[in-house]
């Protein structure tokens, strides 16, 4: 089942707040209500973002009661700029907007009002197909790095859930289990949403994959025993250069890995890579509620003084020296990244 889906004129999406504790897929008709999902995190993970973002943009085309391509044009542009607000690291949320939008826009002229809704629509769904699509090419390059009998670190969760299916980091691991090779996952717990232990955990139950969930803190322990062969994990934008953002704790992790001599991949479809940045100090790092922070709670009760704060930095930014290569859809790109991925993402279909 995909993690993002349209069925009877509504967008569906699994709810991953309440994993892996109850299983419910809830159903959305306005576009306002799909940017909330998108910062409330109903949905998370930069390609299911991207893919939520581009059917949130397709049911504005139905509610707005526009007549004209002109006037449904200008609702669109409207709904755009609420559904690209929702969360400000993932670039593959603006891309798919910007994507949709491109293609309603170019032919605007030659459409009736119906037809733009419909093409909206099938442009969602084509994104949403080349998602899935996309993540397995990755899977086959990414796994080709993996040798029978590796230890492997992740951190966050970049499997299905995290994109509309397959997963980006958590999809090569999937790769490399299906093709006989016998792995073992760290999976970081990932604090302080704990999408680790929660959702990377839940998946790989599912796919008979061996896992143990360590705190984020253990990593360097292990990296620095021996125990870890290769560190994969995902990103939600990679800039010119190969500076890679993704959950925070993940430079950490690089570091012990630089340290330690283990190789550091990032798993990257082409979509998140922004060319427009040279660097990654340029990377809009969302900074979330202390809440999330504040109100974990240990043997039943609050950790945190009540009246005590907090700062809840939801990404940072890998520099690029730290990145053994880094896995797309059209290959592996190393170093000199600013000439690898452009290379790459010049080959985007
Ligand atoms: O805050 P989240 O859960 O949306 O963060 C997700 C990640 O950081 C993933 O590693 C990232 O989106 C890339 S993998 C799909």
């Amino acid at each position: 089942m995909r993690t993002v889906f349209w069925e009877n004129n509504e967008l569906k999406m699994i709810d991953q707040r309440i994993l892996p504790g109850r299983f419910e897929v809830l159903a959305y008709r306005g576009h306002k209500e799909v940017a909330i999902a998108i910062t409330d995190m109903v949905v998370r993970g930069a390609p299911a973002i991207g893919a939520a973002a581009a059917f949130g943009l397709a049911l504005a085309g139905y509610e707005s009661a526009s007549s004209s391509s002109s006037g449904l044009i200008a609702d669109l542009q409207a709904a755009s700029a609420t559904l690209k607000a929702a969360r400000p690291t993932a670039v593959n949320l603006a891309w798919a907007v910007d994507r949709l939008m491109e293609v309603a826009s170019a032919s605007s002229a030659e459409r009736s009002a119906d037809d733009l809704r419909q093409l909206v629509l099938d442009e969602a769904q084509k994104l949403a197909d080349e998602d899935v699509a996309i993540n397995k090419r990755m899977a086959e390059h990414g796994a080709a790095l993996i040798n029978d009998g590796d230890t492997i670190i992740h951190h966050c969760n970049t499997g299905a859930l995290a994109t509309v299916d397959w997963g980006t980091a958590l999809g090569v691991i999937r790769t490399a289990h299906e093709q006989g090779k016998k792995i073992h996952v760290f999976v970081d717990e990932t604090r302080p949403r704990l999408q680790g232990a929660r959702l990377t955990a839940w998946e790989l139950e599912q796919y008979g994959i061996p896992y143990e969930i360590i705190s984020d803190n253990t990593a360097g322990y292990f990296l620095k025993a021996g125990k870890v062969q290769k560190c994969f994990v995902g990103s939600d934008r990679t800039a010119a250069n190969g500076d890679v953002a993704n959950k925070i704790g993940t430079y950490m992790l690089a570091l012990a890995a630089f340290d330690n001599g283990v190789p550091f991949y990032p798993v990257v479809p082409t979509s998140t890579i922004d060319l427009s940045l040279v660097h990654g100090d340029l990377i809009p790092i969302e900074e979330r509620n202390p809440q999330e922070v504040l109100g974990l709670e240990f043997e039943g009760q609050r950790v945190a003084p009540l009246n005590a704060k907090a700062r809840n930095i939801a990404f940072d930014v890998t520099p690029h020296k730290l990145v053994t290569g880094i896995v797309t859809e059209n290959g592996v790109a190393y170093p000199p990244f600013e000439v690898s991925l452009k290379k790459l993402v010049e080959n985007r279909p």
